[in-house]
């Protein structure tokens, strides 16, 4: 069972950039799964610091081979920009393979994403990056996939029928109609630089797993933002949850091993949709500035507030966790107290558990219960004693309130700054 697959357990943004570049060093195949390039995943490591969008965070171990699986949204002008970028850089990016089953992003999902969001009754907030819209392609089976760019010929033919559909639309929304030949003209280059790339990850995963290699899922997004489990219908168009992974990269669950779940050590989210511990105080705005609370994709601020274990330990369920990675404790140092949500207060109810309804999740008021902070800057901690008592009682309390080991702790950005506890990080 060689499957480690790491998933967000909030609304994204957990910092799962640095906890799978960390447990690249030591897989032999990362996969990405799921989401296309409105993620954005910062690594700092010994090469710099690098965002990725869309390339798997093992690309900078050059014995890593890297899988953009079946289930992601591909966006190929970003992706071809993305590997120019890293080989500019220095960064080998051979080993990465495209499925050809993943299904492309295109210029008119990117324009019906914006158009359809300024008009739609209760924006979402979405990052615009066109990837609601091709995953309803994909789901009207009306979609182009990877694949489809090495038919040339075919894939004019594809152009002309989809955009039968999506012109229409984008003309009633505002927008301009946009041509198949001048669309095929922009994606011929993207396919040829994209040709080497292109192949079926299939057999070299068969081939891992039957070696019994370390092969690493790497989500995107967050439990939160999932489709099916997140706060409907403020989420994303995929299942960024360890299942979705699972499905989006290809691989049955029998073979997983480890299923981390990403929390960050406070809450952030960013768009709409409702967020039951989100403080519009200076502590809030606190957390804001020395997180660097700001989206890596669309440089919007983070809305912030505390830790929230009711929604922890439904996204706790929802994927199985094996164990969590706390990420950020570093940003807490220089608070007085802490407060975690324990519960929820919802029309004068106790609520234990994380409601269905957004509408009622937006009514919730969080029960907390206070914690001591800590003053001291945790940076150099590298064992769990380094930490001074009230940072070790914080981590001891979110691990009992979400009945999960906690595998990983981060002090920092830099991949060094960290203290592994259990497995898969010792
Ligand atoms: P979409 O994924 O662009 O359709 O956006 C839907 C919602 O998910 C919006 O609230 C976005 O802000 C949020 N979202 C999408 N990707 C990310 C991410 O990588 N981090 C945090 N939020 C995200």
């Amino acid at each position: 069972m060689p499957i480690t697959a790491v998933a967000g357990g909030q609304w994204g943004d957990e910092g799962k950039g640095k906890v799978v570049d960390l447990l690249a060093q030591s897989a032999q195949v990362v996969v990405r799964a799921q989401g296309g390039d409105n993620a954005g995943h910062t690594i700092v490591n010994p090469a710099g610091m690098f965002k990725l969008r869309l390339v798997p965070a093992g690309i900078f171990n050059p014995r890593t081979l890297c899988v953009i699986g079946p289930g992601v949204a591909l966006n190929p002008a970003g992706l071809v920009a993305e590997l120019d970028a890293l080989n500019q850089r220095g960064v080998n990016t051979h080993k990465l393979l495209v499925s050809p089953r993943a299904h492309l992003v295109l210029p008119y999902h990117r324009l019906l994403d914006r158009l359809e969001d300024a008009v739609r009754r209760g924006r979402l907030g979405t990052t615009g990056r066109g990837i609601g819209p091709a995953y309803v392609d994909k789901v009207s089976r009306q979609g182009l996939r990877a694949g489809d760019l090495l038919q040339p010929d075919a894939l004019e033919e594809k152009l002309t029928a989809v955009l039968a559909q999506h012109n229409p639309r984008l003309q009633a929304l505002g927008g301009e109609p946009l041509q198949a030949p001048s669309l095929l003209a922009e994606l011929l280059p993207l396919a040829e630089r994209l040709k080497p790339h292109l192949q079926d990850p299939v057999p070299h995963l068969r081939r891992a797993l039957q070696a019994g290699e370390t092969v690493l899922v790497e989500g995107a997004q967050g439990t939160l933002l999932d489709l099916d489990h997140g706060t409907y219908p403020f989420v994303t168009s995929s299942s960024p949850s360890i299942g979705g992974l699972l499905v989006g990269a290809g691989l049955g669950p029998s073979h997983l091993r480890h299923a981390v779940g990403v929390f960050k050590a406070y809450c952030t989210r960013v768009g709409e949709g409702p967020m039951p511990t989100e403080l519009h105080d200076a502590t809030g705005e606190a957390l804001r500035q020395r997180g660097q609370e700001f989206g890596t994709v669309t440089g919007r601020p983070r809305r912030c507030g505390g830790f929230d274990a009711v929604a922890g330990r439904y996204a706790r369920l929802v994927n199985g966790c094996t164990s969590l990675a706390l990420t950020r404790l570093d940003v807490l140092s220089g608070l007085e107290r802490l407060r975690l949500a324990t519960a929820y207060e919802l029309d004068g109810e106790r609520l234990e558990e994380f409601p269905p309804a957004w509408e009622e999740l937006a009514r919730c008021r969080p029960v907390y219960e206070e914690l001591p902070g800590w003053q001291e800057d945790l940076g150099g901690a590298r064992a769990l004693d380094d930490l001074p008592p009230a940072a070790q009682a914080y981590v001891k309390r979110i691990e009992e309130l979400l009945d999960c080991p906690v595998g990983l702790v981060g002090v920092g950005e830099e991949r060094g700054a960290a203290i592994a506890l259990a497995a898969p990080f010792v």
